[in-house]
């Protein structure tokens, strides 16, 4: 296996290889063992500078970046827009360039606009990792999510992963799509007409439109939430009706033959996508995923600063 990832940036899943993809899981390894120890901290990035920069709301990926780089002795700095230039009409490029003055080495970016990253990627020089991208890629969450999956059953080969929601507007679907197809598992997506994306079979996936079929089916069910913050029109009658066609409640995960795990990215919509009872059930990985976050984020910094440290001093 490859020492090194094959890429400068995180932009997407698409830009990876299946070597780098085994390589970061690899690394998690470790570091999932490193953040289950007393003492969680190590020093390998004392000399590198992180900024945190996000455009839009978030919980729990910013989160589990800080305490990423912080658990590997990176300097961090966090940046909110709302709180910054941004809100004078400073561009994207001299917001960045600015920071990147001040002797920073990486750029970890959540942004409403698909591209944002990769558009930020031809303009500077540091590292960059997509931390989300409005509906296009989140290549950390799905990292995690298959670094959940290989956790739970050995490999993600073989193994049938339902995505059912919100399939139009989610970035966590696409980089899942990739990412599941890269590590051979066989995907269907599932969810009312109007949120799955025409051609998406184009992809490599199955469309199942009925969601008791598709959980009799799968191994796995990926919930999503309703992006209703990216949507200019109704895509559903209501969320009630919605609810009632494809959410999924503990009764309905009894009614299955055989048992499935249940995972969802968050913020869950509970009672929405998934009721609570599914949700805190022995089905559920949910907070199995958040945890795997943290050791996946070391994993990708880890790498990702290597890169910098050589090229630095070559
Ligand atoms: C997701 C996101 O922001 O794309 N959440 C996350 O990163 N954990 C999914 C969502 O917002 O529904």
């Amino acid at each position: 296996m490859a020492e090194n990832l094959s890429v400068k940036h995180l932009l997407g899943i698409k830009h990876l290889t299946l070597d780098d993809i085994q390589l970061i899981f690899k690394t998690a390894d470790h570091f999932k063992e490193v953040i289950n120890r007393p003492i969680k901290k190590i020093p390998s990035l004392r000399d590198i500078t992180i900024v945190n920069l996000f455009f839009e709301n978030s919980t729990r990926t910013r989160i589990s970046f800080e305490l990423a780089e912080r658990r590997l002795s990176a300097d961090i700095i966090n940046f909110s827009a709302s709180q910054s230039s941004v809100s004078k009409g400073e561009t994207l490029i001299d917001t960045v360039k600015n920071i990147l003055a001040m002797k920073v080495d990486m750029v970890v970016m959540r942004h409403p606009n698909p591209g944002a990253a990769v558009f930020l990627s031809k303009h500077i020089n540091a590292s960059i990792v997509n931390a989300g991208d409005g509906a296009h890629e989140h290549p950390t969450q799905a990292l995690l999510d298959a670094y959940t999956i290989r956790e739970k059953y050995g490999d993600v080969k073989g193994k049938k992963i339902a995505i059912i929601g919100d399939v139009l507007h989610s970035r966590v679907a696409l980089s899942n799509i990739f990412c599941l197809n890269k590590l051979g598992a066989e995907v269907t997506v599932c969810g009312p007409a109007t949120l799955i994306p025409q051609y998406i079979q184009e992809l490599g996936v199955k469309v199942n439109h009925n969601l008791k079929e598709t959980l009799n089916w799968c191994d796995v069910a990926m919930l999503l939430r309703i992006q209703l913050e990216r949507q200019g029109v109704n895509f559903i009658p209501s969320l009630r009706e919605y609810a009632m066609t494809f959410g999924v409640n503990l009764d309905t995960l009894n009614k299955i033959e055989r048992p499935i795990t249940i995972m969802h990215p968050g913020p869950i919509n509970r009672g929405v996508e998934l009721s609570s009872d599914a949700a805190d059930s022995k089905h559920s990985l949910i907070l199995t995923q958040v945890e795997n976050g943290v050791a996946i984020r070391m994993a990708i910094i880890y790498l990702l600063a290597g890169n910098i440290t050589i090229s630095n001093f070559s």
